[in-house]
């Protein structure tokens, strides 16, 4: 875990290690995969980032999106118009870089469906396999989910599917988000949290390690996990 107390050094840490993690998969493979989150934490990382002038990485980049909102691809609260707008628009990356989650045709499972056929091909994922992401950058809820995997959501238990769709009364739009395994597989997954009203539910994932909550569950088999926050989102750890 790595705490900054000064928001420009996290940026700059962040930025630093999308490069390193980015090199690591080129130099494996090519390219680098990663999975991008909504919410308003990364923010500010994404317009980092899109000041980063490195055009060769960003044509070796496929950004796919960690989970989307059922709504369309232009609504405000689209995760997709988010990363448009604060670094995809502002980036040169070839259009077939960019995998959204579609969401304009046919129902909340068909747009699950979709996406799920998206990586596997993209992936080239056999039966029982899970795409190889090089990073996945996840935020955390206060009630402690991640993703769109929301605590006590069927979605938890998936073992078999890439992608889950997302129902619950709580929730203000139905959702469509990669499930447990797919996350767990990846080489790299940070989560990033600002903020004081994030404290508690890091105490509990952190401190006591509930785990019953969704964010508790991500526990990548390559071990590397690492939790990037601030100093506010800090304070009841350890306390
Ligand atoms: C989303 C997410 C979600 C998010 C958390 C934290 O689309 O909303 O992917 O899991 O990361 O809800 O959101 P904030 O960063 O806005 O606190």
């Amino acid at each position: 875990m790595l705490i900054f107390d000064d928001e420009n050094q996290m940026l700059k840490f962040m930025v630093e290690k999308w490069e390193d993690i980015l090199q690591e998969g080129i130099q494996r493979k090519g390219y680098f995969t990663v999975g991008l989150s909504g919410g308003k934490t990364p923010i500010m990382f994404y317009q980092k980032l899109a000041e980063w002038d490195s055009k060769s990485s960003w044509e070796r980049t496929q950004v796919f999106l960690v989970d989307e909102r059922f709504v369309s691809l232009d609504n405000k609260d689209s995760n997709y118009r988010m990363l448009r707008e604060t670094l995809l628009g502002k980036i040169v990356i070839p259009q077939k870089n960019i995998h959204p989650i579609t969401t304009g045709k046919g129902s909340l499972e068909a747009s699950a469906r979709e996406y799920e056929k998206d990586l596997k091909s993209f992936f080239k994922v056999s039966k029982g396999q899970m795409p190889d992401f090089d990073l996945i950058l996840l935020g955390i809820g206060e009630d402690g989910h991640t993703a769109s995997l929301f605590p006590g959501s069927k979605a938890l238990s998936e073992c078999r599917r890439l992608t889950a769709a997302v129902v619950l009364d709580e929730v203000r739009h139905d959702r469509i988000s990669l499930t447990l395994p797919v996350i767990n597989h990846a080489e790299h997954v940070i989560f990033l949290a600002r903020g004081a009203n994030k404290a508690p539910v890091l105490e509990k994932i952190i401190g006591e390690d509930d785990p019953s909550l969704p964010a508790s569950m991500v526990r990548p088999r390559s071990g590397n996990l690492l939790f990037v926050i601030d100093l506010e989102a800090s304070s009841q750890l350890y306390a």
